[in-house]
């Protein structure tokens, strides 16, 4: 996903903290209250017959906390996690490398899962099923299928696209689980939370002002809330306050809906350029320079989900309520 904030080295640094912070247990995860309570139930249930997990098929918008959650699954059951991602596997051996790896009950988290290469799947069918991997060596009339037990083991796949995912690979998770954007006060919480980890003194007032502009996504609250400590150690005395938080706020250029620069150049696209739609998701990509798939991903999901973008079959449309936060005229409606 496109960072909307350079990273630094410090920043980095920070990351790994923030990665280290990030919470273990159900009980320390915010938010997602139907997915924790539903998780809660099979992690219970598959300890009390002591077997595996089944498998989990994490999806939603980029940001939500899908690779948390596969942490704290593997350790509300008790066993270790392996991390890897769809682009990463390239060939049926780096998956045989894997997943002979593994020991009984552990987690395989697969990151961007719907990037699996359809060769690779197919492999993961058999596995996921029977837990046994069918390899084949050598090639031509030499070529024989050699067959691999696995231990059991749960996969956690998460997916910004679960359309995206074929069907028969869908089909093989036993749990589907649909991350949503987080409310305001899931945000201000983690924000909290994050301003104690990392010893910085924030009030529930500024903690807030941050939720209400992290588009429903912790990793943005996270991510602003190290700016706005920036700007506090630098122009106050490091505790944030709402005036700092609002101060900061408007020096990074993120609206009181949470929307960037960036959100702003596509909404201004789409009604300057292309009379508010419909347009095509090329057309508007092209003009403002970006990638299709990070506006479909990273972009539209939140603006569609505050209702100023709609999609229709014939593309994109702006929406009034977009016309007026933004300060344009509405457009006649005989248009
Ligand atoms: N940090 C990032 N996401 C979080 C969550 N859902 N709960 C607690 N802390 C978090």
């Amino acid at each position: 996903m496109a960072d909307r904030v350079l990273s630094s080295e410090a920043d980095q640094l920070d990351e790994q903290l923030e990665l280290s912070l990030r919470p273990q247990r159900l009980s320390q995860y915010i938010g997602q209250h139907q997915v924790k309570e539903n998780l809660k139930i099979f992690i219970e249930a598959a300890k009390l017959r002591q077997e595996s997990l089944d498998h989990v098929l994490l999806y939603g918008p980029p940001g939500l906390g899908k690779t948390t959650l596969a942490v704290v699954i593997a350790n509300e059951m008790g066993v270790n996690v392996k991390m890897t991602s769809g682009p990463a596997i390239e060939r049926p051996g780096d998956l045989a490398a894997i997943l002979s790896s593994l020991e009984p009950g552990d987690v395989l988290f697969i990151d961007e899962i719907h990037r699996l290469p359809r060769a690779i799947e197919e492999v993961l069918y058999a596995a996921m099923e029977d837990f046994c991997l069918d390899i084949v060596v050598g090639k031509g009339p030499e070529a024989r299928s050699i067959r691999l037990d696995l231990p059991p083991f749960t996969l956690v796949g998460a997916t910004t696209r679960a359309g995206a995912l074929s069907a028969p690979l869908r089909d093989r998770f036993g749990v589907l689980a649909r991350l949503e954007y987080y409310d305001e006060e899931a945000l201000a919480n983690i924000v909290m939370r994050t301003g104690q980890l990392f010893e910085v003194e924030i009030n529930a007032q500024a903690a807030y002002e941050l939720a209400r502009r992290s588009r429903g996504t912790p990793r943005i609250a996270n991510r602003l809330l190290k700016r706005v400590r920036d700007y506090a150690q630098v122009l106050g005395d490091g505790s944030v306050t709402l005036g700092l938080a609002e101060q900061a706020l408007g020096l990074l250029q993120v609206d009181p809906r949470g929307l960037d620069h960036i959100d702003h150049k596509l909404i201004q696209a789409m009604i300057e350029r292309f009379g508010g739609g419909p347009v095509g998701l090329d057309a508007l990509a092209a003009s403002i320079g970006e990638e299709r798939i990070t506006i479909e991903d990273v972009y539209e999901p939140y603006l569609m989900q505050i209702g100023f973008i709609q999609r229709t079959p014939r593309g994109r449309v702006a929406t009034d309520l977009c016309y007026s936060h933004f300060g344009y005229e509405l457009p006649s409606q005989n248009e």
